[in-house]
């Protein structure tokens, strides 16, 4: 018996078929596909398909039945068992298992769909057969697990909306959102109602309280716009019933109507084991996804320096972590030691430099001794001067975002002359120009996090009558990782 481990990604060629033994014990069946590279006669890589029969049993056999459809991406860990048997014939076989404990659905809809189920039948490679006897639960690694600060409230839920009654200047002020109440209207064909379950609480809501940017701004009276995840109670809609999960703006309030008419921007989320409802709002929703395609634009390579602000931020933390998956030097600036702590303790940043003490200049030339090759600029004005003061020439700067002008009348920007001095390739993107990509990256983050290379941390407020605060926090430091407010 070899005790070597394996660690197979691959997918589901077709929806698992479950059996009962005599003795009640559930056994489904399916295959999965998993690529592979080898050389062949001449020496070249080619790619080939691998397709391995699965078996699990008991209650996993009914998670997999549950959970599991062609396509879907799956994890397995284990060890390597080789089997002898008699055939009919009495032939002696044997079989290649692999016992696996641990088994993972990283992503419920595959991007990519898996060859036809029959493919593997056709290879002329034995399959192999993973035996799956994990305990039910099969419990999920650490990484999956986002540790979080929670701030409890007492207030019942009820139908409520918070609406903008005045454009804030500076922080938002009590009265900048008022809580109003109204009836949740009828269904009419072609629409659901869903129960908003948590808010994602962004920068960029500030920005849309107070002017017209890259959407309008939010008009005085209407419900305050905001990105959530909600479950949907009742349908009259062809493409949601009871008990789809979605995300999307369902705007500040408790319940929210999506219709088709409206051609409202809804997505229906996969039910993942193991992995919490709430990460679709920070690494596999936007703030992840805004890492992932603000580090493709930087264009990370081995050996560079990449400096991230915001560092402990939901957008910066997953940045940082990405820059490390390149073999990046990567130096995180923050608001508080803990933060700093967090970062290169837990996620592995090289160093990180808190901007509120007096030497932080001196710190950061210190902890980029070869200049910076990237900035990934999501604060702006004094903090952002100083990194494009130690970029390289011809670094990348890719600005994100400028949160320390969001609640200011006059935002302190930065002297674009050193992009002349410097020759500094400096390019700003919005996520939502990459509406068309999404699944791609949210299965590379998926994996990431699966694999232990992505952490996240959450804040959560709890009470809607909150959010107000929680918007607040994220311009006073308050939140470590992302700042969530459930409902
Ligand atoms: N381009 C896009 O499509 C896109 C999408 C999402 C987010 N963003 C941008 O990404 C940035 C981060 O957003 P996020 O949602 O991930 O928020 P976040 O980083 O989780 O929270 C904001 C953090 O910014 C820091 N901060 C606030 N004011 C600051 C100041 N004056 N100076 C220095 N640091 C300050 C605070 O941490 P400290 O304790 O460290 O000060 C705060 O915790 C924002 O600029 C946002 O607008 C852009």
């Amino acid at each position: 018996m070899s005790v070597n481990k394996v660690i197979l990604v691959g997918r589901l060629g077709r929806d698992p078929e479950t059996r009962y033994t005599g003795g009640g014990q559930a056994v489904a069946n399916f295959s999965m596909a998993t690529d592979e590279t080898y050389k062949d006669k001449n020496g070249e890589r080619q790619k080939r398909t691998e397709w391995h029969k699965i078996v699990v049993w008991s209650k996993l056999a009914e998670i997999a039945q549950q959970y599991l459809k062609k396509g879907s991406l799956l994890y397995l860990e284990g060890r390597i068992q080789t089997r002898e048997w008699q055939d009919k014939e009495g032939q002696k076989r044997t079989t290649t298992e692999i016992v696996a404990p641990k088994v993972l659905l990283l992503a419920a809809v595959a991007a990519q769909p898996a060859p036809a189920a029959t493919t593997w039948k056709a290879t002329p490679r034995p399959p192999t057969i993973l035996t799956v006897v994990a305990p039910a639960q099969g419990t999920p690694p650490a990484a999956l697990k986002s540790p979080t600060k929670t701030f409890p409230s007492n207030v019942s839920v009820t139908n409520r909306q918070l609406r903008l009654q005045s454009r804030p200047k500076g922080l938002v002020a009590p009265g900048d959102l008022q809580l109003a109440e109204s009836p949740v209207p009828e269904l009419k064909d072609g629409q659901a109602l869903a129960k908003v379950k948590y808010l994602s609480i962004d920068p960029t809501m500030r920005v849309w309280m107070a002017a017209d940017s890259y959407l309008p701004a939010v008009g005085i009276g209407e419900v305050m716009r905001a990105v959530g995840f909600a479950e949907i109670l009742e349908s009259r809609h062809p493409d949601y019933k009871k008990g789809d999960r979605i995300t999307g703006l369902t705007g500040l309030q408790d319940c929210v109507i999506v219709d088709k008419a409206a051609k409202s921007f809804f997505q229906k989320l996969p039910k993942i084991p193991f992995v919490s409802d709430t990460v679709f709002l920070g690494v596999l929703g936007f703030n992840g996804l805004t890492a992932f395609f603000g580090m493709e634009i930087a264009a990370p390579k081995k050996g560079e320096t990449l400096v991230v602000s915001a560092a402990a931020g939901a957008t910066g933390s997953i940045a940082g972590q990405i820059g490390k998956i390149h073999g990046c030097r990567v130096v995180g600036i923050a608001g508080t030691d803990d933060k700093c702590a967090w970062i290169t303790k837990d996620l592995g940043f090289d160093a990180a430099i808190n901007y509120k003490h007096p030497d932080w200049k001196e710190k950061l030339a210190a902890a980029t001794p070869s200049g910076i090759d990237i900035d990934f600029e999501n604060v702006g004005g004094e903090i952002m001067q100083e990194v494009l003061n130690r970029m390289n020439l011809h670094g990348r700067v890719v600005v994100c975002g400028f949160i320390s002008g969001y609640t200011k009348e006059d935002p302190n920007m930065v002297s674009l002359g050193t992009v002349i001095v410097k020759r500094l390739h400096i390019q700003g993107f919005l996520i939502l120009d990459y509406a068309s990509r999404f699944m791609e990256a949210a299965t590379q983050l998926g994996q990431w996090k699966m694999f232990g290379k992505l952490k996240d941390r959450e804040t959560i407020v709890e009470g809607l009558e909150k959010a107000p605060d929680a918007i607040n926090m994220l311009f006073t430091g308050g939140n470590t990782g992302k700042l969530i407010v459930k409902i």
